[in-house]
């Protein structure tokens, strides 16, 4: 219920519509940074070319890395490999990402553009990724790679020493997705609550209450 007490105080205030596009970015932070905060998680949609040609979303759900709040920006990591990496260079890069948190009933839609880095900055999230999580980076086989058999296939190449984890520096990436527009939703008991904000040039933010 953290982030419902949250809004749920700025809704009170003569200044919500003001206050309302800087709380959510603060919770984008505290998401960021925290596993156990209910947006840790989100849905990262990308556009995929389907199998009869056409132009289709393709959602998956990633991990909250960083939020650059002065940037308007957010970050995942992914496998260099992987089919979204293919997509964002295909379809220009554009995005959606999805935030819902159950308790509270509160939804944020973020669209934007997103781009593939591989600087010394990722350098350093490399060293932060912990053993276990390297392990994603880890397959021989490139992920997402149709197997034949009745078994999964095997991933015991993955479990490695701190050393040989190091290979998986090759498949790391940092996704940056700058972040063009929001759609905020709670369905709060009483009225639900709907606002949208647009992050144009020169950092100016326009935003308004929208029907719910
Ligand atoms: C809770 C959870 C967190 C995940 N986090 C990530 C992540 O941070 N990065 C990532 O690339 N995949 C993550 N995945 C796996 C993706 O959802 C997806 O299956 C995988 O990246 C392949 O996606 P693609 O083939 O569409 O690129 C996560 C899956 C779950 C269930």
């Amino acid at each position: 219920m953290e982030l419902q007490a949250a809004f749920d105080v700025l809704l009170t205030s003569d200044s919500a519509l003001d206050g309302l596009d800087a709380l959510i970015w603060q919770s984008l932070a505290a998401g960021a940074i925290s596993a156990g905060h209910p947006w840790a998680n989100g849905c990262l949609t990308t556009l995929s070319v389907s199998a009869a040609g056409r132009v289709c979303p393709s959602s998956r759900t990633v991990v909250l890395r960083r939020c650059d709040i002065a940037e308007r920006s957010i970050d995942c990591h992914t496998d260099l490999r992987s089919a979204k990496v293919h997509e964002l260079a295909a379809q220009g890069g554009e995005v959606c990402w999805l935030f819902y948190d159950q308790a509270s009933r509160i939804q944020l839609r973020l669209q934007g553009v997103a781009h593939v880095l591989n600087d010394r900055s990722v350098d350093a999230d490399w060293e932060n990724v912990s053993s276990l999580s390297r392990s994603a980076y880890l397959s021989v086989e490139t992920p997402g790679k149709a197997v034949a058999g009745q078994q999964p296939p095997s991933t015991k190449d993955r479990f490695v020493d701190p050393q040989e984890s190091e290979r998986g520096r090759d498949n790391f990436r940092v996704v940056r997705t700058k972040i063009d527009a929001a759609d905020w939703l709670y369905l709060k008991d009483g009225g639900h609550v709907r606002a949208s904000f647009r992050y144009v040039e020169g950092g100016v933010t326009e935003a308004a209450w929208l029907v719910p």
